[in-house]
């Protein structure tokens, strides 16, 4: 009993408490306690124990807060600023009003709003077709994801950080608005949107060697959960049949013991993070991959040097440690009671590991192999297009944890699949496995039970 009690405390001191100065002074007794609470603890692991809480810590403001530099390119380049702010509040157009905000999926963050903005947005006083409220959620630091820079009254610069993509809200509050959920694909997040209300797009129509109009026409293609992060590597807006070549947006979470990540296998979450972070937000830092030099492959990536990015002054290097080591510590979240037929799930859990085969590749617990976790698309039956758009030209096996947490935009890295059933349908067919309607439910049922 004494046990629960001391972890209840510790949890509940670190997840509220352990912020800036008063992370020192709380540290200690939460260390204590839990050292307290666990049977085998021994005291000269502290220091190591302190050490990697405040790493953990500082990961989560960086994943949440940090914009590596990036408000050079949305802010001064494409000024996207100006499109938020409006023409009444000194920029440019109609603006965006928080409910546009929220319509473009951007998720506002509950903890962060003060209780008389609390108050004005429950009793509709606050006025949520003003852009003007925008700027004024972006001073409290509420919007998830988008930092605003201000000089007086003006909005002068936006940067973006992580979890602009890979955080959500539990939407306790109103839609779109509650508690932080780190690490989740925002699935609601219409990115091409977002960029495309930037009123300057005329670099990034150069690096792409064409113009405004088509960069308008290829973000309007990605729809919401969506990204294409190998655009300004490679060109490629379009897969053959026409569809659009952005990818789902996954979870950054669940990912320790995986050993390849992305959908295609770049390499390492920490190799991502500095690709992400120089190359995708666009923030300041240092970049080497030779294997973006392959001018067939990458045309744009090669012909720029994305591979050999080096800032004057780095935002980006010193953070990476922290941020590793942060989202490492992200669990899956469990399913909710009720989401899923229990027994049925119990069911399914012979099947993926029995008669369908699943657990060949998806390996309990981790749902991916210990080891090179990458196969051709022949193995699971689709086209290369996008797996021949990285390095190895292979698809990543999915990690499968947190399922029912992005169910939202479909399954497969471009969500060709609508539902859990469409994949169990696909690999029955390709894989000849003979599943009968039960057993397809069952196994259905164990992937939103994970
Ligand atoms: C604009 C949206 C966006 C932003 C911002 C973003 N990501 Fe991502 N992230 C994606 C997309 C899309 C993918 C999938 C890319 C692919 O497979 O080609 C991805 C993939 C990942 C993965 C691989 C996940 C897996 O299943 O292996 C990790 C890890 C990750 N991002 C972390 C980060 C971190 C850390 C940051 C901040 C430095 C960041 N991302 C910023 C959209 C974003
Ligand atoms: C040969 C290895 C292999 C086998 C066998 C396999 N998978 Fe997969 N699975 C993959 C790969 C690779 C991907 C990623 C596909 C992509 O990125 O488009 C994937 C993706 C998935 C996804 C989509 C995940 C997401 O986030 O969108 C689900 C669900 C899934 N597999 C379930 C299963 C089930 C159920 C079985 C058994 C019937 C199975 N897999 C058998 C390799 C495999």
């Amino acid at each position: 009993m004494l046990r629960t009690v001391l972890v209840v405390v510790a949890e509940a001191t670190r997840k509220y408490l352990l912020n800036g100065w008063l992370a020192a002074a709380l540290t200690i007794p939460i260390v204590v306690c839990t050292a307290a609470a666990s049977d085998q603890y021994d005291p000269r692991n502290f220091r190591v124990d302190l050490q990697a809480l405040r790493t953990i810590d500082a990961g989560r403001q960086t994943f949440r807060f940090a914009t590596f530099g990036s408000e050079a390119f949305w802010g001064d380049e494409l000024q996207l600023h100006q499109a938020i702010a409006g023409a009444k509040n000194g920029g440019i157009g109609p603006g965006v009003s928080p409910q546009a905000a929220l319509q473009l999926g951007l998720k506002v963050d509950v903890d962060a709003l003060p209780p008389q903005v609390k108050k004005a947005i429950r009793t509709g006083a606050l006025d949520l077709t003003d852009p003007s409220n925008t700027l004024q959620l972006l001073r409290l630091n509420a919007v998830i994801g988008l930092t605003g820079t201000f000089s007086g009254d003006r909005l002068s610069a936006v940067g973006i950080q992580c979890a602009l993509c890979h955080s959500t809200t539990d939407n306790s509050f109103a839609p779109g608005i509650g508690h932080r959920l780190d690490g989740w694909a925002n699935r609601d997040l219409n990115v091409g949107a977002i960029i495309a209300a930037a009123p300057r797009l005329e670099s990034v129509a150069a690096l792409l060697s064409t113009d405004v109009p088509t960069v308008r026409k290829v973000l309007a293609s990605w729809g919401p959960g969506k990204f294409d992060a190998e655009l300004f590597l490679d060109g490629r807006a379009f897969q053959p049949d026409g569809r659009s070549a952005a990818t789902l947006i996954p979870p950054a979470f669940g990912l320790a013991g995986v050993n390849l990540h992305t959908w295609t296998a770049w390499g390492s979450v920490t190799h991502w993070n500095a690709l992400v972070a120089n190359l995708e937000m666009h923030g300041k830092g240092t970049f080497f991959d030779p294997r973006l030099d392959d001018a067939v492959k990458f045309p744009i990536a090669a012909r720029e040097g994305f591979g050999h990015i080096h800032a004057d002054e780095d935002q980006i290097t010193p953070l990476l440690p922290e941020l590793h080591v942060f989202q490492l510590t992200l669990n899956s979240p469990s399913a909710p009671r009720g989401s899923f037929d229990a027994s049925a799930a119990q069911a399914g859990r012979a099947v993926f590991n029995g008669k369908a085969r699943c657990s060949s590749c998806h390996v309990p617990p981790l749902f991916t192999e210990p080891g090179y976790n990458a196969h051709s698309a022949a193995e699971i039956g689709i086209d290369d297009f996008q797996a021949m758009r990285s390095p190895d030209g292979k698809y990543r096996t999915a990690p499968l944890r947190g399922l029912w947490t992005h169910q939202k935009g479909g399954f497969y890295h471009d969500g060709r699949f609508p539902t859990l059933a469409a994949v169990i349908n696909h690999y029955n067919e390709f894989m000849s496995l003979g599943l009968n309607a039960a057993e397809r439910y069952q196994l259905e049922m164990y992937l939103k039970s994970l």
